[in-house]
């Protein structure tokens, strides 16, 4: 059996301990061949491939990003696309594909296993962690990490100054992140993309922290936004690249608290600091467990299905259920967080 491997959408902290489980159990257990496929969809579009065996995955486990390559080609867009992704695995000899990816990644990966009849199976990855049919994804504890460390230290230099500090995190759709390292990191105030928020409201929880003698800090996430009438944030126009950029909440939301409480603000904006470097424990064990998942779907012929974690399980759900819905952050455990603003 000759296995296709690849990594779409944006990278992750824990998506080489993914690639290792596979390689490792599927090489071990049932002498199976692998082949790793560059840059996401763009490799089986392109036939661009690399060998990928026990020594290739070696030493891979702490290693942040994708020995594979990551990129959002969605071969669905391509004029073409499937057929020439069906000849290139047809011209390898594969005979299934492992996608490691998010929405788009997965949602490729269904319409193909669906439509096209191409053998494939799925694993959930996003540090957003807004996937609806697993419990967790991995790089997600890995970022609520490091957003948690800087919040701590942006307390002690938030006291110091008597300033606030607004610390803008990753999130477009969804909030876990911002919700997570706020009340881990012990935030006044945390805003997120599923509930807009009051401006005034935000300035009152800053100036009573303040009246207790202390430096208020704000956790916003990046897709996060003001009700309406007080500034249309997004500029949803898309770069050059063809990506969408949000337009900085953070630092509007630091000069409007200036402007409003006569309090010095600043912004520290964590961006892909949030997606590099090496994954938590947490999320090593994770991608390896849905990783050595992953291949015994394989080998069991059971495509078409994503491995997903439920409480402490690893369970397998069918792909087009995996994209169907977002999974956002539910407002009574948004309210009951609210407890610690102000
Ligand atoms: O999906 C993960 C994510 O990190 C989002 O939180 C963020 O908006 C987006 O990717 C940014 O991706 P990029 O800069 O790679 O386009």
């Amino acid at each position: 059996m000759r296995v296709g491997v690849l990594t779409g959408g944006g990278d992750c902290p824990g998506l080489n301990a993914v690639i290792r489980g596979i390689v490792r159990k599927g090489v071990q257990e049932y002498g199976y061949d692998f082949v790793g496929f560059k840059d996401g969809w763009r490799g089986p579009l392109e036939g661009d491939a690399i060998r990928l065996d026990i020594p290739a995955v070696r030493g891979i486990l702490p290693r942040g990003g994708t020995i594979l390559g990551s990129s959002r080609t969605n071969p669905l867009k391509v004029q073409d696309g499937i057929r020439r992704i069906k000849d290139n695995l047809a011209k390898q000899e594969i005979q299934a594909l492992i996608a490691i990816g998010g929405e788009d990644t997965l949602g490729v990966a269904a319409r193909l296993s669906g439509e096209y009849g191409v053998p494939c199976v799925g694993v959930p990855k996003t540090i957003d962690n807004d996937l609806s049919a697993t419990d967790y994804t991995f790089g997600f504890d890995t970022a609520v990490n490091i957003a948690t460390e800087a919040i701590d230290r942006l307390h002690t230099t938030a006291e110091s100054h008597m300033r606030v500090l607004v610390v803008e995190v990753m999130g477009r759709h969804a909030g876990w992140i911002a919700l997570h390292s706020g009340l881990a990191g012990g935030a006044n105030v945390i805003l997120i993309p599923e509930q807009r928020f009051d401006v005034d409201q935000v300035c009152d929880w800053v100036t009573s922290r303040f009246r207790a003698s202390y430096a208020p800090i704000v956790v916003v996430a990046e897709g996060a936004m003001p009700k309406d009438g007080d500034m249309v944030l997004k500029d949803q126009s898309l770069d050059s690249f063809g990506h969408v950029r949000l337009s900085g909440v953070g630092e509007w939301l630091a000069k409007e608290i200036e402007k409003r409480t006569g309090k010095e603000a600043r912004t520290t904006v964590l961006g892909h600091v949030q997606r590099g470097g090496t994954p938590s424990a947490f999320d090593r064990w994770l991608a390896t467990r849905f990783g050595l998942h992953a291949i015994d779907c394989v080998r069991e012929g059971d495509f078409g299905k994503m491995v997903a974690l439920r409480g402490t399980d690893i369970v397998r759900v069918p792909l087009a259920d995996a994209t169907a819905k977002l999974k956002t952050v539910d407002p009574k455990l948004y309210e009951e967080v609210g407890v610690f603003f102000g």
